[in-house]
Order: C-alpha cells, then sequence, then structure tokens
C-alpha cells in the first residue's frame, strides 16, 4: 500500500490547534497530543476501527501510518472537520484504508465494514451516550468501545451498566490543565455499578492513581466553592439541587479519606 510507504514524509498542510486550544508542539496525524496517544494505546493491534467525531482524523491517520489498524473510517457530522479529515488522509495516500463519512453518529458505519473498534473522543460524555443510543442498530456487540469523554463520565457509565457493556480499563489523565477519562468498554454480559462506582469509575477507585486523587482533590475544592457559594447566594438555590452537590462532596471526601 503506497500510503504506508510514506509514513515519514512532513506534514503538507497547515494543522489545526488540537481540541481545547492545546499548546506546546504542532499536533497532528504524527504528533498526537498524550489525551490521544493513551486512546490510541486502548485499540487492539488490527482493529478495523471507526472513529467518530473525528475532526482532522488525526486519530485514525496515526494508527494507519503506524500500522496498528487494518481499516478505519472517520465519521463527521460536521462539514468543515469532515473536509479536514478527508485532507488529512489525502496527505497521507490512505484514501484507500481509510473511509472518511459526512454522517450523523455511528451512522457512518456500513455493515460491510467489519468494524472491530469505535473510538468516541473529545466530546462531552452525554454527547457520546446520544450517539451511542440513538446509534444502537450499528452496533453488533462485538466491538470495544475506547471513549474519552470531557465532563458527563456518570451518565456515559450508566448507559453502559444498562446496555450491558463491562468497563475493561479506566484512566485518568491530565494534559494542558484539563483532566481527561478514557473508558474501555465491551459487552460481556449484565453488570452492575454502584452510585459511587459510576461516578467515579469502578476501575479507578481501586486503582486510585495519583492522577485520579488529584482531579478528585480539586474537584472536592470546587465543589465545597459551590456550596458556599450556594449559601451566600441572595436567592435561594433549589434545595434539591445543593442536597447534589453536598452528597457529592460526602462522597470524594470518602473517597479521599
Ligand atoms: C472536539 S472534537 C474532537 C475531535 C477528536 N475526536 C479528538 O478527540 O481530538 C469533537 C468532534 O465531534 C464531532 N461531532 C459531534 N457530534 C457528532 C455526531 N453526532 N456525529 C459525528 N460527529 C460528531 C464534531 O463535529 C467535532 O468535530
Amino acid at each position: 500500500m503506497h500510503g504506508i510507504a510514506r509514513h515519514n514524509r512532513a506534514p503538507i498542510r497547515a494543522k489545526a490547534p488540537d481540541v481545547r486550544g492545546e499548546k506546546g508542539p504542532q499536533l497532528n496525524e504524527q504528533t498526537l497530543s498524550m489525551r490521544l496517544e493513551r486512546v490510541a494505546a486502548h485499540v487492539p493491534a488490527g482493529a478495523r476501527l471507526a472513529d467518530i467525531g473525528s475532526d482532522h482524523g488525526y486519530l485514525p491517520v496515526a494508527l494507519m501510518r503506524r500500522g496498528a489498524i487494518t481499516a478505519a473510517v472517520a465519521g463527521e457530522v460536521a462539514l468543515t472537520p469532515f473536509r479536514a479529515a478527508e485532507r488529512t488522509v489525502h496527505d497521507n495516500d490512505l484514501e484507500q484504508r481509510i473511509s472518511v463519512r459526512l454522517a450523523n453518529g455511528l451512522a457512518a458505519i456500513l455493515p460491510g465494514d467489519g468494524i472491530t473498534a469505535i473510538s468516541l473522543c473529545g466530546m462531552g460524555g452525554e454527547t457520546i451516550r446520544d450517539i451511542l443510543e440513538s446509534g444502537k442498530a450499528y452496533l453488533s456487540g462485538q466491538e470495544r468501545l475506547i471513549l474519552q469523554p470531557n465532563g458527563g463520565e456518570q451518565p456515559l457509565r450508566l448507559w453502559l451498566m444498562e446496555n450491558g457493556y463491562r468497563i475493561l480499563c479506566e484512566e485518568v489523565l491530565r494534559e494542558n490543565r484539563f483532566d481527561y477519562e478514557i473508558i474501555v468498554a465491551e459487552r460481556a454480559g449484565p453488570v452492575i455499578y454502584t452510585a459511587e462506582e459510576l461516578y467515579f469509575g469502578p476501575l479507578q477507585m481501586q486503582a486510585r492513581s495519583p492522577a485520579f486523587l488529584v482531579k478528585w482533590q480539586r474537584k472536592l475544592r470546587q465543589k465545597q466553592k459551590t456550596l458556599s457559594q450556594f449559601a451566600g447566594a441572595q436567592r435561594a438555590v433549589p434545595e434539591e439541587k445543593v442536597q447534589d452537590i453536598a452528597r457529592q462532596v460526602r462522597w470524594i471526601n470518602q473517597l479521599l479519606a
């Protein structure tokens, strides 16, 4: 495949900054952000990957350039990122291996694709959940899901549990002043997670990595500040809202105790 032979050439076009205005080295299909590198590490070798919400297409193109996957679909709902992904694939001569499709969510996946892994990264957890929910018909149940929500992890984990997905791996990482979570799941029959496990992540609660603990120390300070702002607010905050934050503070205090 001629695209593989040209792995080391320099990128031709000017590259757009990665999500959230990440600073530092120029990020592109050769130099992924640490966030996307960690996502890449969870894509099984030889996978047929559907990267939904691919934007510039850096993840599937980087993986293909490394010979780590055999085929990919880059799905985009918006025209500008769709065109950006087309350009990245074209610049790397990978049109024969990566299909770029303008489609809403999992509708980018066609029956003949034989997709074995799906990545949904850099979107809110609720958005990822909604894409999975409305795209259920496109899932065979055999795919590994590699999810990198920007917030909204709890509702996403709830969807996974309610749809028979077991969480196989989780990680927290910090890059450019943001905490990112990665959740890897496969459909493996019924599994029950407690409310706290859905909130913190069942595996992260056990592993208690330094990045995870620092994230929750930071969250605790934010939520305590919110509670004290509620207390001093001119207009009464609905009791339900106060109780919800107070419960989260209790859970985080128990976690960190
Ligand atoms: C912030 S970018 C993340 C890009 C890349 N996945 C990453 O993590 O660096 C989110 C992308 O998801 C796309 N997107 C949002 N909702 C989508 C949907 N329902 N279907 C396909 N793409 C979607 C947006 O157009 C945008 O390009």
